[in-house]
């Protein structure tokens, strides 16, 4: 069975590094990995290939970065002769960016199987790119893989039958729980731009006196268009960190969509201090896999609007502060650390200041987040694919959903 597997972005690498171990494992399964080329610096691709040992791809599309539409139209045009030549049984799509859904297009233009890990999330606001990716891809995907109850939902609102739809857990939080054991070894001076070479004592920030918990850092990532692209709410979401910033150090690794945006707004240069500073905003470039699930693992509490890092909190049950104003996934606020403070400062403060008095969200990690997520995705791919020779719906005979 020959699987090709497209990714293109940060989180799709988090998500296939799981999938491909797996499908290496079995025999029957030829995988092929194609990487689009979305995200190409270093610290945004390379790294994670090396952090979680997935292997290098065999074909490169290289499209680089542009408008969505000309993003999705050349990962298109350059993985349709690919697919022609490989003819893969099936494509396997992770997540929800312009990668995704120029995947599964190109797939089912062809004529091939397209399978989605992580489909049926939704936020329900389509000004959102990643929005219409979701909704694109589950429209046009042969099977789906979802995270979370509420995906499911979802799908079945949306008429996509009960079938095709397996909830089997979280790739994501697969990769987490393979890399946690690894990523505690990282010892402060493994981040000397945050705490500096000589680190008193090579050990991280000691707890505030007085206060009841570790006070040791904020961890912040920011990278959406809604928070990041205007720059009146950047200015606001700002001038909030920066406040929070005097009660607590904020470590900030900073997407290269907000690097551009901040030195657009000349916010980039005047705040780092001397590495270890006790307090403020320190701008880094995007950290590695491990390094990041180090910080994330340590922070006293995280701000984000990054889909991923609010299910890894919740995992983590590190208390977590969305600036969004909704979330595609339901389950970390219901369940998890997550607060959605939207794009309010006020709110942002105050939450803040509530999790440095010890009055964080505690949580718990949601059902089927075991590490078994990519084990249960590739048997069902093994059960399914051989029952369905074409994609008409009619001929994919694929058993009802369920959660192992
Ligand atoms: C994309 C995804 C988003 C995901 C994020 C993960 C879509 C629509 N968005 O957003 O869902 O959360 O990736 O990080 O697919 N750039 C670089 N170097 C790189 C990559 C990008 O400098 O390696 C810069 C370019 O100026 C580019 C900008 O970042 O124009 C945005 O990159 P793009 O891939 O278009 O979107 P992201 O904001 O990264
Ligand atoms: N991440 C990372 N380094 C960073 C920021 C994030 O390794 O500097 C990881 C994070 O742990 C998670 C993934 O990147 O696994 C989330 O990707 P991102 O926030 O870019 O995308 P989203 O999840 O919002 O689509």
């Amino acid at each position: 069975m020959k699987i090709l597997n497209v990714v293109g972005a940060r989180p799709n690498f988090v998500k296939i590094a799981p999938l491909m171990a797996e499908m290496r494992k079995h025999a029957a399964i030829r995988p092929l990995l194609v990487h689009t080329g979305q995200h190409y610096d270093l610290e945004m691709s390379d790294s994670f290939f090396q952090d979680l040992d997935i292997p290098q791809p065999d074909i490169n599309l290289e499209v680089g970065s542009a408008s969505a539409t000309c993003q999705i139209a050349q990962i298109m045009e350059r993985l349709e002769p690919v697919l022609l030549a490989e003819r893969p049984d099936i494509v396997v799509l992770v997540g929800d960016v312009n990668s995704t859904v120029a995947g599964a297009l190109a797939a089912v233009k062809l004529g091939i199987r397209v399978a989605h890990v992580e489909a049926g999330l939704r936020s329900f606001d389509r000004t959102m790119p990643e929005e219409i990716n979701r909704v694109v891809t589950d429209a046009i995907s042969d099977l789906l893989f979802v995270t979370e109850p509420s995906g499911v939902e979802n799908l079945l609102k949306e008429g996509r039958p009960a079938s095709r739809i397996f909830l089997v857990g979280n790739v994501m939080i697969d990769t987490l729980r393979n890399c946690l054991a690894r990523a505690r070894q990282l010892e402060p001076a493994a981040f000397p731009e945050v705490w500096g070479e000589n680190h008193p004592g090579r050990c991280y920030p000691e707890p505030a006196a007085g206060s009841p918990k570790p006070a040791r850092f904020a961890l912040v990532t920011l990278h959406r268009p809604s928070t990041v692209d205007d720059s009146l709410v950047l200015r606001i979401v700002w001038q909030a960190l920066e406040e929070i910033g005097k009660e607590i150090q904020i470590v900030f690794p900073v997407h290269p969509r907000t690097r551009k945006r901040l030195r657009d707004l000349g916010l980039d240069a005047a705040v780092n201090g001397p590495p270890a500073a006790p307090k403020g905003v320190r701008l880094i470039p995007p950290l590695s896999y491990l390094r990041f699930l180090r910080l994330e693992s340590l922070a006293t509490f995280v701000v984000t609007d990054s889909g991923g890092v609010q299910e890894e909190t919740t995992f983590l049950g590190v208390p977590c502060l969305t600036v969004r104003e909704n979330t595609e996934r339901p389950i970390t606020l219901a369940e998890g650390t997550n607060t959605l403070v939207g794009l309010d400062p006020a709110r942002l403060k105050e939450e803040a200041r509530r999790i440095l008095c010890g009055k964080g969200k505690q949580g718990r990690a949601p059902a089927l987040w075991d590490g078994q997520a990519a084990k249960r995705i590739i048997a069902t791919l093994e059960q399914c694919l051989p029952q369905c020779p074409d994609t008409a719906p009619s001929r994919v005979g694929i058993p009802s959903p369920t959660a192992g």
